[in-house]
């Protein structure tokens, strides 16, 4: 009966997806080394005292590779006696209950190198502090060119504001969606890295029924709380057009003005397929000026466009839908953003926005163009009054076929002077081989 796959399917359009940041605050723990050397890690290590200097363990592996310094259960061994009385350094994920063997293989501390955090736990009672894997490397080759490797733990801290920069964790999944491609995916991104959340008092990774935890887990909350603020504030307001706020009025970046950056392979610039439209604002999404808003014909024609047939899409719906003779084009979906993977020449694209600010508005449009692409709207200004409350406009996209390769951006913005309503465009050209470029 589906077009595709039941295992694979296309991106459902009418569902917000949410990445994950970091945020402004952090809990840097310092880590004193025998060279009275000090770096930076990250703990929720409070109650504890100053353990003092204590010796510094790796486990050994022959050789350098993936499994360097990793904890493996063969040397997590509560009798393996290379722990006792040291501060442990162990690389990558640990296996289940990893603090209570070393504890119990009498080891004072832990240190774990990973990146980003998923997860900061106190570990029972024992010592133990996260870095990423550049501190961890400095630590491990402090252990190798020292005789008698030292460390001390200190307390942790908490840091709040600015000086920390905002990235999009590793673990955060990126767009595109390479069966739908056209929908930008994830929509927003939300603190999802280090959030304090209570837990069960019972569960011995929490301090007191509190812990740090991170996941696109932690970030999906944050946007569902604020989807339930919207939906308050407007009662009538579609799934679309709350995703629609959230998009247009996020935040590309962090609250002191510096770029999102995100972390992956190499750190670089976020951008659409790191965050959507950014970093989501609950303030500014209550009061966005105009929304991209859809509704039931919008995700029939949706079906329709990625080949889905009359009876497939009225079981859907349950009631007799009929696709339009003329199969739509996925690329006009009224989505908060604008995605072409395959631009050859030029595209002309139709989004349509209705005013939920003030009822005599006028907007004109600004435009960020993609590296190697024209981009033309029109109209350029938009005039709401009390009769006319929904617009469309269209946006030619045309490529200089000066670019190859990968996705350019930009964006386009509907401002009225007070609101700025801004959609992300992603465009990748795709270059038709000549003759002569065969050879
Ligand atoms: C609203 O604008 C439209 C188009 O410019 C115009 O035809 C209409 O008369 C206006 N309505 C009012 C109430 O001003």
């Amino acid at each position: 009966m589906l077009h595709h796959g039941s295992q694979q399917l296309p991106q459902a359009p009418w569902i917000t997806t949410a990445a994950a940041s970091t945020m402004d605050r952090s809990f840097p723990t310092p880590i004193t080394l025998g060279n009275n050397r000090t770096i930076m890690g990250q703990a929720m290590f409070t109650g504890h005292k100053d353990i003092g200097f204590k010796g510094l363990v790796c486990p050994k592996q022959s050789g350098l590779g993936a499994s360097t310094g990793t904890c493996t259960s063969d040397f997590l061994r509560s009798d393996n006696p290379t722990m006792r009385g040291k501060v442990v350094l162990c690389f990558g994920y640990l296996p289940y209950g990893a603090s209570e063997i070393i504890k119990a293989a009498g080891g004072v501390g832990l240190i774990i190198a990973n990146s980003p955090t998923y997860y900061i736990s106190p570990c029972d009672d024992l010592p133990c502090v996260e870095v990423d894997y550049d501190v961890g490397a400095q630590l491990l080759s402090y252990i190798r060119s020292s005789r008698k490797p030292m460390v001390k733990l200190s307390p942790s801290k908490t840091l709040v504001g600015k000086p920390l920069s905002v990235k999009i964790a590793r673990f955060s999944s990126r767009g595109p969606r390479c069966l739908s491609p056209e929908i930008l995916k994830p929509d927003v991104a939300a603190p999802g890295v280090n959030v304090l959340a209570a837990m069960s008092p019972k569960n011995k990774d929490a301090y007191d029924g509190f812990a740090l935890e991170s996941g696109t887990s932690m970030a999906c909350p944050h946007v569902a709380g604020i989807v339930a603020l919207l939906k308050s504030l407007h009662p009538s307001w579609s799934p679309a057009a709350i995703r629609s706020a959230l998009t247009t009025t996020a935040s590309t970046t962090d609250t002191s003005g510096e770029p999102i950056f995100t972390i992956g392979d190499a750190q670089k610039l976020a951008g659409p397929f790191d965050f959507g439209g950014g970093i989501v604002n609950p303030n500014r999404a209550s009061d966005p000026g105009l929304i991209y808003d859809m509704g039931v014909t919008d995700y029939v024609h949706y079906l329709c466009s990625i080949g889905y047939i009359n009876s497939a899409i009225s079981k859907l719906t349950l009631h007799p839908s009929v696709c339009p003779s003329k199969k739509p084009s996925i690329l006009n979906l009224n989505l908060p953003s604008i995605t072409v993977p395959n631009l050859r020449s030029s595209v002309t694209i139709t989004r349509t926005v209705t005013n939920v600010g003030p009822i005599d508005s006028t907007y004109v449009i600004s435009v960020e163009h993609p590296l190697g692409v024209k981009v033309a709207v029109r109209p350029q200004m938009l005039v709401f009054n009390s009769t006319v409350k929904k617009l469309s406009f269209t946006i030619t996209l045309s490529s200089s076929h000066k670019t190859i390769g990968g996705y350019y951006i930009g964006s386009l913005s509907w401002s009225d002077g007070i609101h700025k309503v801004t959609i992300p465009i992603s465009v990748r050209t795709e270059i038709i081989p000549s003759y002569t470029d065969r050879f």
